[in-house]
């Protein structure tokens, strides 16, 4: 592991081990406080977030924002947000298991140095590849599962949430029992 996280971020922004480095416009390495109490983690940067090198910055992120200021938190502040790929995948299709399997070091360099008390899952591909092979977003969201002693939970991705506004009211509660559960244990 990397002990310092301005290395690991250096390391990560000249990486070319999957095909994804022959597309990228930036890399995404992330953004937010690297002493936060809770983490972010997405699938994988999409059009805007390649262009600028920031995680969700579209609209996705203007709703995650939006989410996030209802219950205190923010990625100026208190919050760190990564994704499972630095690097957009083309017509932003899912990444592939190889490029996950390539990637997956840095995630876990970086929840190593945040050394974050809850992880937050947005999506299927976050929580599937993170909490449960298994994961059921539309059953499981919400629920905190421990894991090396890292709280963590699933939710709806951002994006899914605009394509079906239905599931909006259930991932502002799961963010309401996030809230909820910080400051059960002080956070
Ligand atoms: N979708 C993600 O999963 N991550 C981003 O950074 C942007 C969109």
């Amino acid at each position: 592991m990397i002990e310092n996280f301005e290395e690991l971020k250096a390391q990560v922004l000249e990486c070319q081990a999957c095909k994804l480095c022959q597309t990228r416009t930036n890399v995404v390495f992330g953004v937010g406080n690297p002493h936060a109490d809770v983490m972010f983690i997405g699938e994988g940067p999409g059009e805007n977030e390649d262009l600028q090198g920031e995680p969700f910055v579209g609209r996705g992120g203007q709703l995650l924002d939006k989410m996030l200021q209802h219950i205190n938190l923010s990625r100026q502040e208190n919050i760190y947000i990564a994704n499972m790929v630095k690097c957009r995948p083309p017509k932003n299709r899912d990444p592939e298991k190889e490029e996950v399997n390539a990637c997956i070091g840095y995630l876990r360099n970086q929840v190593y140095l945040i050394r974050p008390k809850i992880i937050v899952c947005l999506g299927r591909v976050a929580a599937c590849s993170l909490i449960d092979s298994n994961f059921k977003v539309t059953k499981q969201h919400g629920e905190f599962f421990e894991k090396n002693g890292v709280l963590m939970m699933g939710t709806f991705h951002p994006a899914s949430m605009l394509r079906n506004p239905m599931q909006k009211p259930l991932g502002l509660d799961d963010f309401v029992k996030l809230r909820e559960k910080m400051d059960s244990l002080g956070l």
